[in-house]
């Protein structure tokens, strides 16, 4: 363990912190956080941790949702301008005008949203979650916002509901085009091909599996096959190879990076437990507000 990761063990001994990582942060941080995973694990992992300070290596949107179901403890965030693009991708003028048009509705809010959106949206749901809770849902109308490409694929799936899409999208998934796929296909023709559902719809339908980065690391580690593309951020890449040593993973584009994730760096998570800065506030009755989109998720998912 170099000094760095020393000095981020002692302080977080020192504070009585936990750190929270996503898989698209840098390797570094993946290396030392005592919790790695996708958005759906990482909120579980919040709300069950007792430590008192949750560092939260990750965007925005993450920090606010553990902050948002865990009141009394103190979030910080290694870089107050790590932010999700998507998560802004809405405005309430827009979700309130769908609720005016449409009896029967259910506003289903991807995780990946700010704290203002998850407050006028009746569930929240991440990629690994969104099917089982859609299709549970009494609602016919389904308003699926801000991400569109997964709205698109869990409407594909569940033709009984009508649903209306919003136009958000993730500028890394968005990148990855049909076109790539089919070439790193012809270049690799063993390798099975393993597709995020942020990714256009034309893209998901080459997939021979589609899931949250979780559901990508597990399908790889249990296939048989030992070649795989790979089709969302490479951050994903360090727990492939480190649960796959002898598999091999090829990336399908070149700009599969999310700089937003990237900006977490060890050098920020040391700075922020020394100095216990960029720690996360939230408005009371805005938190109970999202709060409520949040205990729903967690209530039918479980
Ligand atoms: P998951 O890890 O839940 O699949 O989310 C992907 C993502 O884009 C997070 O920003
Ligand atoms: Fe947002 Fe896309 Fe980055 Fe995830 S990968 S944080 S959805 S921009």
């Amino acid at each position: 363990m170099d000094n760095l990761a020393k000095e981020i063990e002692e302080l977080k001994r020192e504070r009585n912190a936990v750190l929270l990582a996503h898989y698209y942060v840098d390797d570094a941080v993946q290396e030392i956080a005592d919790y790695v995973g996708d958005s759906y694990y990482l909120a579980k992992v919040a709300l069950k941790e007792s430590k008192d300070v949750i560092c939260f290596a990750g965007v925005s949107f993450m920090g606010e949702s553990a902050k948002i179901l865990n009141p009394d403890r103190t979030v910080i965030m290694p870089d107050q301008l790590a932010d999700c693009p998507m998560a802004h991708m809405v405005d309430l003028d827009k979700i309130q005008k769908v609720r005016d048009e449409y009896d029967d509705l259910a506003v289903v809010c991807y995780i990946n949203s700010t704290a203002e959106i998850k407050s006028y949206s009746d569930v929240c749901v991440t990629s690994s979650n969104a099917m089982k809770i859609v299709k549970s849902l009494p609602q016919k109308n389904i308003f699926f916002i801000p991400d569109e490409n997964l709205g698109r694929y869990i409407g594909s799936k569940l033709p009984e509901k009508n649903f209306i899409y919003n136009d958000g999208f993730c500028h890394v998934h968005t990148s990855i085009t049909a076109d790539n796929v089919k070439k790193a296909k012809e270049a690799h023709p063993d390798a099975e091909i393993l597709v995020h559902p942020e990714c256009t719809m034309d893209v998901v339908e080459l997939a021979d599996y589609v899931g949250s980065t979780s559901g990508i690391i597990d399908y790889a580690t249990a296939s048989d096959a030992d070649k795989f593309i790979i089709c969302t951020e490479m951050g994903v890449l360090y727990e492939l190879k480190q649960k796959n040593p002898n598999k091999t993973f090829y990336s399908v584009g070149h700009r599969q990076f999310c700089p937003n994730m990237k900006r977490i760096t060890l050098e920020n998570v040391r700075d922020t437990l020394r100095d216990m800065k960029n720690q996360v506030e939230l408005d009371e009755t805005l938190r109970l507000d999202a709060k409520k989109a949040l205990d729903e998720m967690l209530r039918i998912a479980q």
